[in-house]
């Protein structure tokens, strides 16, 4: 088997199915993670009508037993894999400034968006350390720029979604934190900032299209040996913490 193995999580809609298609344009084999399977299969279906080699497999990220199963499911049907994307993310209900926020969107915040990756994570580990090159992408955003947020001049300052924001940024600690542990196994890992894209997510008047947010996950999922690790990027290149 030549062709890459890349599994996206939430790739059911938005930035997550445009990441997912743009990754088996360019010749991977892509696995659809969806928490609801039936909608994977329909995803995967898509692709499948553009010539893409997809297959969807049922993982719903907060679940200990899916992610097990899936990759078992991964392990049984491909033996490694080479691309992980942890794109599934969600702004919880009520998410607000620091002052206000319920408690409640905090902890589902910190629930799907960091501890779902580095449980996403730890069970691919296997596979991933078995795939000659791997490389592991984490959507972050510029709103876990601690010195866009901090900085008042800046748009990103008046986004008040601090369940989000702050799991965002623990989502930057594991990136660097995971570059370092895999450098010696030649796994890059990087976070994607994808910019405001018109999804459910980022609002349809959002002036982004998924695709060109897609864009930057796509070209940290592939990069070559000598690229970089530990970073995050956006689309014109690398952002401050
Ligand atoms: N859109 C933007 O402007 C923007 C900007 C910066 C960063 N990002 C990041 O880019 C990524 C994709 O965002 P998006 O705008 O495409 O979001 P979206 O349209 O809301 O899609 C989110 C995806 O994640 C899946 N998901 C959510 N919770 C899940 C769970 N517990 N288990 C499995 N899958 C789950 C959803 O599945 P269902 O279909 O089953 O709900 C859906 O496929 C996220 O990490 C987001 O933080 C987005």
């Amino acid at each position: 088997m030549t062709k890459k193995i890349a599994l996206v999580t939430g790739a059911t809609r938005g930035i997550g199915r445009e990441i997912a298609r743009q990754l088996g344009q360019s010749g991977h084999q892509v696995v659809v993670g969806a928490r609801d399977l039936g909608r994977g299969q329909a995803t995967a279906k898509e692709l499948v009508a553009e010539g893409i080699d997809a297959v969807a497999v049922q993982l719903e990220v907060t679940d200990q037993e899916s992610i097990q199963a899936a990759a078992e499911w991964i392990g049984q049907e491909f033996g490694r894999l080479d691309v992980l994307v942890n794109n599934a993310a969600v702004i919880a209900d009520g998410d607000a400034a620091v002052g206000v926020v319920p408690v409640e969107a905090l902890r589902r915040s910190f629930e799907v968006n960091v501890v779902a990756v580095a449980a996403v994570i730890q069970a691919m580990l296997p596979l991933l350390k078995a795939a000659p090159a791997a490389r592991i992408v984490n959507l972050s955003s510029e709103l876990a720029s601690l010195t866009r947020v901090g900085d008042p001049a800046s748009p990103m300052s008046t986004i008040l979604t601090a369940g989000y924001n702050a799991s965002k940024v623990a989502v930057n600690m594991l990136t660097v934190m995971l570059a370092t542990e895999l450098s010696a196994d030649g796994i890059l890992v990087n976070a994607a900032d994808p910019g405001n894209c018109a999804t459910e997510m980022g609002g349809w008047d959002a002036p982004r299209t998924p695709a060109q947010g897609a864009a930057v996950a796509v070209r940290l999922a592939t990069l070559p040996a000598d690229g970089p690790t530990g970073e995050l990027h956006a689309e014109d290149g690398r952002l401050p913490w």
